[in-house]
């Protein structure tokens, strides 16, 4: 029997559900602030991932899919979207038209990590790429974007995390003034860090490894080296978020993994099934990729969310349908069968029991569903034109007028 390849999912039933709620909100959201849709191909020239991404970024020195097409050119399944839609801009001659101009686009990535919740080989993105606006409140509108994305599909503990890396200037003396810090700590660093300190300095703040963490408690700080210009447009970052209240904490040692971010970085951070965060979106300032890859120069910012760590955390918060109607006793199908209609054009989702499953089997397989509520119409219930509402969650059980199942539900569901 074929297995489908390692750090895959194959998406069906309920989860289904949830990937057209995201996917409806992310449109809905992206038109609100006049984003137009752009998709680009799936695989595009390895190095155009070098380029922009970054010769010693983890994507581009451990993750790529790459491939040899048969004339022989090196291609790569596309890692992130950043990079696509800058080329696009360029080749499309987009650069030339009116700007400010904001494109989203949701499409699946590819990179070679090590498979575990939330962590997959393939997966999806929401992100909104931003051309032409050097304003630092174009930086707000993009975490204001990711805040409501996350606010309309009602995730909870989730927080917005914020820096400035600065511009190649300021980033220059502080990757030296970092440097410096590292050589004199080497001894106490990983391996991976001792790595990091000859390519890319900043990368070392990024450390998961506790040891180094502590260390790094006493590194020199990206807030003490940046230049006024970045210090101003990340001083007009937090103002426009307080402003617009977007809740925010800056994290100075946020740094992400990406060679092409300039100025404002931020992440969205949620807790994941074990409590350990986990990042579900990421985005930043990136003013000097359109020139790198041979475009005009043009001031961008955007962000990607990521598809399938959301999902995780809906499916822990949310439950999957509103009622489960079950039917006992002598009652007929077609009286719940009745009583499921009008929840369902009340807006409820509604699961019915259509066979002659036992009353523990129909409980089971609402649970299974994730039902908020099982409803059970007997032949008591039928006599005393009442009905039994279960909260699956609460366990709390209550039989009520029939007559006001509709306004009982409402009133109870949060
Ligand atoms: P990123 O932080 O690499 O940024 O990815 C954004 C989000 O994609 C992450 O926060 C995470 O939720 C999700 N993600 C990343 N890798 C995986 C994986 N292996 N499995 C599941 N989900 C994952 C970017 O990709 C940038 N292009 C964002 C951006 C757009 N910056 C500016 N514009």
């Amino acid at each position: 029997m074929y297995k489908k390849p390692k750090g895959t999912r194959d998406i069906f039933g309920l989860s289904i559900n949830k990937w057209h709620k995201m996917e409806n909100i992310a449109v809905d959201l992206a038109k609100q602030f006049n984003c137009s849709e752009i998709r680009t191909p799936t695989f595009e020239d390895s190095s155009l991932y070098l380029r922009s991404v970054g010769e010693s970024s983890d994507i581009v020195t451990k993750e790529m899919y790459l491939f040899e097409d048969k004339a022989k050119r090196q291609m790569a399944l596309r890692p992130e979207g950043t990079a696509g839609v800058v080329r696009a801009f360029i080749e499309n001659g987009l650069q030339n038209q009116p700007l400010p101009q904001k494109y989203y686009y949701i499409g699946n990535n590819f990179r070679y990590e090590n498979p575990q919740v939330g962590r997959y080989r393939e997966f999806s993105q929401f992100g909104v790429e931003c051309f032409g606006n050097e304003s630092a409140w174009a930086d707000v509108e993009m975490m204001q974007m990711c805040s409501l994305f996350v606010e309309k599909l009602g995730l909870k503990n989730t927080k917005l995390i914020i820096n400035s890396i600065g511009c190649p200037n300021c980033r220059k003396l502080f990757n030296q003034a970092l440097k410096e810090f590292a050589e004199r700590n080497k001894d106490k660093l990983c391996e991976d860090c001792k790595t990091r300190t000859n390519k890319n300095p900043m990368r070392i703040l990024d450390c998961k490894n506790e040891n180094c963490q502590k260390i790094l408690q006493n590194a020199p700080k990206l807030k003490d080296f940046l230049c006024n210009d970045c210090k101003n447009h990340f001083d007009m970052v937090k103002y426009g978020l307080e402003k617009i209240g977007v809740n925010f904490e800056v994290v100075e040692n946020l740094v992400r993994g990406f060679d092409y971010y300039t100025k404002t970085v931020f992440e969205v951070v949620a807790n994941n099934i074990d409590g350990k965060p986990l990042s579900i979106g990421g985005g930043g300032r990136y003013d000097n990729l359109v020139e790198e890859m041979g475009g005009m120069p043009t001031n961008c910012v955007g962000f990607a969310m990521g598809l399938d760590r959301i999902v995780l955390l809906l499916n822990e918060q949310n439950e999957n349908i509103d009622v489960y109607l079950s039917n006992a006793g002598n009652v007929e199908i077609s009286d719940i069968y009745l009583i499921a209609n009008n929840l369902r054009e009340q807006g409820f989702s509604v699961e019915c029991n259509l066979t002659n499953k036992s009353l523990k089997k129909q409980f089971a397989f609402a649970s299974k569903l994730g039902a908020n509520f099982v409803c059970v119409l007997g032949d008591n219930e039928i006599k005393n034109k009442t009905i039994t509402v279960k909260n699956l969650k609460t366990k709390q059980e209550n039989q009520i007028e029939l007559k006001s199942l509709v306004e009982y539900l409402k009133n109870n569901t949060n």
